[in-house]
């Protein structure tokens, strides 16, 4: 079970001058009843949609049938997709495959298919993933909530122009769409040329679908165990049911930051887990916590303008990067580490009798420790020292890095950001701002009924 360690957001553990008060909790604990009311009540009214993904077992059976049977035939499974439809599987098979997937053989991927996600439209990127990968090997999961994603399906256009110069009409046996059930011009296109589908539940939006076909397919090709994911998002839910905000852990991070930011202007929000394994994890938060939170209106129609800057780290590596910066720059940041406790391998410094030569007196405690303890040791003293310099921090302590603890890291964060929403007042599933930038694109790229006199070109000053 994940444990959530907020001692450090609070101002007695900080030296007595920064941080949240004490009080404030209790305080928070009172103003929850409300904040949980309008969660329950928007739930029912069908606006959490994400939290049925824990409930779809015939999905799943079809999920687990087509990778097991078609799916796992294929040597690569290449997914179309951006935002919400890429960011969750790059989390997932970097957490939950061996790093650096794709570069193992067969035998070193269990004989499962290697997996690349075309996220952008960069020409480079894409031009050189279409000369690497065998078209006759390959399945191509087409992934688009609303199936009419500009970047989607220009990545769409040229994949299945690719694959038909390789393989004809029998193109579409590679490729499978995980769309809208009803909408889009993606499922228009299953509809027409008889392409197999899978759908994204239509209350569910592109950042809160990982743990539904839009995650779960990609990860069952990959052989990653879908069931644990989906028992560990349950039970991520279950502990959130608490009418108590104490007992309650997504809801009480989701007060926690929310009272940084508007009470203390702690408005940037770091996730720094100690691991390799959650880089693309903590991508796929900044994503969720950024499109979520960042909102012009209230739910009143209000004019706000509120949102945290969600931030990305990586310890240790962010210690020789960023830390500098949250040690001592402004007192605008929230740091939440990610620690794992287990990670099921680790690797030991040789003892210096191991070595040929003596090791100078200044390397010599290194020895005998093994990274991971290194690791953790590094993790413990930046959060201690973080605090001594005032600076609020908190961590997550995952036990393993498991599909099952993935899956409830996953709905930890998800549940959090529906609670942060009430306590911002906005509305955490649209994403109203991206919108002008579409259509100044629709219009530079000439579709119909876009203007393109709309699109001021010109960049200003220049030097
Ligand atoms: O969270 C969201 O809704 C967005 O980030 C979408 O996932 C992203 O824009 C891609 O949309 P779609 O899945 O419709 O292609």
């Amino acid at each position: 079970m994940i444990r959530l360690a907020y001692g450090r957001m609070l101002r007695d553990a900080l030296g007595g001058e920064h941080g949240l008060p004490r009080e404030q909790l209790a305080d928070l604990a009172r103003r929850f009843t409300p904040i949980r009311q309008e969660v329950q009540s928007r739930r029912a009214a069908g606006e959490y949609g994400f939290y049925g993904l824990v409930d779809q077992g015939p999905t799943v059976r079809a999920i687990k049938t087509f990778a097991e049977g078609l799916g796992q035939a294929h040597d690569h499974v290449l997914v179309l997709g951006i935002g919400g439809s890429a960011l969750g599987t790059k989390a997932l098979l970097n957490a939950l495959r061996r790093p650096g997937w794709n570069e193992w053989d067969d035998e070193g991927r269990e004989f499962f298919p290697r997996l690349t996600v075309l996220e952008n439209v960069d020409p480079t990127s894409v031009a050189a993933a279409l000369e690497r990968i065998d078209p006759r090997r390959v399945l191509v999961n087409v992934i688009s909530k609303s199936g009419g994603t500009a970047e989607t399906m220009a990545q769409y256009l040229v994949v299945r122009a690719w694959l038909e110069k390789a393989l004809g009409q029998a193109a579409d046996r590679h490729l499978v769409f995980t769309t809208d059930p009803n909408r889009g011009a993606l499922r228009e296109l299953a509809r027409r040329d008889h392409i197999s589908t899978l759908d994204v539940p239509a209350d569910v939006g592109g950042r809160f679908s990982v743990l539904s076909p839009v995650g779960l397919l990609p990860a069952a090709l990959v052989g990653i165990d879908i069931d644990g994911l989906l028992s560990g998002a349950r039970r991520a839910l279950e502990r959130a049911e608490s009418d108590d905000l104490l007992q309650n852990p997504p809801a009480l991070y989701a007060a926690l930051h929310w009272s940084a930011d508007v009470s203390l202007g702690a408005r940037v929000h770091v996730l720094m887990p100690y691991t390799d394994r959650l880089r693309e994890f903590a991508e796929w938060y900044r994503q969720l916590w950024a499109e979520s939170l960042g909102k012009r209106v209230d739910r009143n129609g209000k004019v706000v303008h509120v949102g945290p800057t969600p931030v990305g780290a990586v310890g240790v590596t962010d210690q020789h990067s960023q830390v500098q910066l949250f040690m001592e720059g402004p007192f605008d940041k929230v740091i939440t580490f990610i620690s794992v406790e287990d990670f099921g391998v680790d690797v030991a410094i040789p003892n210096a009798p191991d070595l040929p030569e003596a090791l100078p007196p200044d390397l010599a405690y290194l020895p005998g420790h093994t990274l991971g303890e290194l690791l953790r040791a590094e993790y413990q003293a930046t959060s201690a020292a973080l605090a001594q310099m005032g600076r609020m921090n908190c961590t997550l302590r995952l036990p393993d890095l498991s599909a099952d603890t993935l899956g409830e890291a996953i709905m930890f964060f998800q549940l959090a950001t529906g609670y942060a929403g009430a306590w911002y007042g906005i509305d955490p599933f649209d994403q109203p701002g991206v919108e002008l930038g579409k259509r100044l694109t629709y219009a530079a790229m000439g579709r119909p009924g876009y203007v393109s006199e709309e699109h001021d070109q010109s960049l200003g000053d220049v030097v």
